[in-house]
């Protein structure tokens, strides 16, 4: 009799693991594809669009899973508050992030023109060292460089008209 509810008690043990273990990797399996979306979503990096009465109807006709992905792309903190310039967003958004708030490069919002001019001019000449920044202002004239510092010098106005 004993050895009955013995091996009764021992198969539903077992029953239950395998249901615990298939839940389990059910579980890994969402974490796994969330992940996956996020990390697609950091490829590209979404330009702010500002709301015109034109483009409203447009946001209704959003599918479900666009709609996701955005909620998803604003956790990562990939999401642009305001406008910024192409040349910004191709050449320094990458590092500083999409509005200067900093990721590889340090945060630039805040700084302002003078500051940051004097800073791009600083790493051009190679006065300030720096070997990524060197390289990559080599191919920005001067006029660049002062709306580049003009631009992020108005990030933090920017930011606050957009919040
Ligand atoms: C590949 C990464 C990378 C890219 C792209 C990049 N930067 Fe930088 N930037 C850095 C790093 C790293 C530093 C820190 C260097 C240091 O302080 O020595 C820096 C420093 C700076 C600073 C000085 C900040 C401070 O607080 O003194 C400014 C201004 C700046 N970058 C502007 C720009 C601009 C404008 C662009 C686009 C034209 C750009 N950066 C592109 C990596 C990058």
């Amino acid at each position: 009799m004993i050895r009955h509810i013995i091996a009764a008690i021992a198969a539903a043990l077992t029953v239950w693991a395998i249901l615990y273990m298939a839940k389990l990797d059910q579980e890994v399996n969402r974490l796994q594809m969330i992940h996956e979306i996020i990390q697609k979503s950091k490829l590209e990096v979404p330009m702010a669009k500002k709301a015109t009465p034109t483009q409203q109807p447009q946001k209704a006709e959003e599918s479900e899973e666009e709609k996701k992905l955005k909620v998803l792309k604003e956790k990562a903190g990939r999401m642009s508050a305001f406008e910024v310039s192409t040349t910004y967003r191709r050449n320094c958004a990458s590092c500083h992030g999409i509005n200067g708030e900093g990721a590889v490069g340090p945060k630039l919002i805040g700084k302002n023109k003078e500051y940051i001019l004097q800073a791009l001019k600083d790493f051009k000449s190679g006065k300030r060292k720096n070997y990524v920044m060197y390289g990559l202002l080599q191919q920005l004239d001067d006029k660049e460089l002062d709306d580049l510092a003009t631009e992020i010098g108005s990030f933090a106005q920017k930011l606050k008209e957009a919040q």
